[in-house]
């Protein structure tokens, strides 16, 4: 897959796997890896899938109706993709945390929903329920923050409410954020994940 990998100062830290939005590309989250933590190494991947010329991580039938075969078939392929970068670049496979915004925040949430070796945790601005009625691996130690909008005309905050729950069910430790500016990526949330990440590396991740 396309993508930007830099190495961090500090390997013990997380890699941050970022996954921009529909229309994006893997320039577009680079000032939030530096936000976040800015001694992290950082993945930054393209999404392989074009719609009306516009790159996304998976295919789509209508705005929030997902091709959920391509959804998997693209998961798996990110994942394995995660595999390849690990022993190329020589980064801890078991310690990625991806920051995602929007289509990027779905596929984020897909790896979790589907591969219990995937991420060690998440940053999810905007993201949706990837998919439903599937058993989701058990996400004991898993962290994941969700930055909401209240008034998000794309994942209503019902949805929100609804992963929050599918992912706390999957035993992961879950903080969500509400923001009020529709579907917008804004800077106060980049911040509150910041600090929410800040909180959880000096907990965990050392
Ligand atoms: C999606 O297709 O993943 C969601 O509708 C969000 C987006 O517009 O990318």
């Amino acid at each position: 897959m396309k993508h930007i990998y830099q190495k961090g100062r500090d390997s013990s830290k997380p890699t941050l796997l970022l996954l921009h939005g529909t229309g994006g590309t893997e320039l577009d989250l680079l000032p939030l890896a530096g936000m976040v933590d800015d001694e992290a190494s950082y993945l930054s991947v393209r999404g392989n899938v074009l719609e009306n010329g516009m790159p996304r991580f998976f295919r789509r039938l209508a705005e929030g109706v997902f091709d959920e075969e391509d959804l998997v078939f693209r998961t798996n392929e990110l994942n394995q993709f995660l595999n390849e970068a690990a022993g190329e670049y020589g980064f801890d496979r078991d310690n990625i945390l991806a920051i995602g915004y929007s289509n990027g925040a779905n596929i984020a949430a897909s790896l979790l929903f589907h591969h219990q070796q995937a991420l060690k945790g998440a940053i999810l601005h905007h993201p949706m329920v990837p998919k439903r009625g599937i058993k989701l691996p058990d996400l004991s130690g898993k962290s994941v923050f969700i930055a909401a909008g209240t008034n998000d005309p794309i994942c209503s905050p019902m949805e929100s409410n609804e992963l929050r729950s599918l992912l706390e069910e999957a035993n992961a430790a879950v903080e969500l954020h509400w923001e009020e500016r529709g579907h917008q990526l804004t800077r106060e949330e980049v911040e509150a994940a910041a600090t929410w990440y800040r909180k959880l590396y000096n907990e965990s991740f050392k």
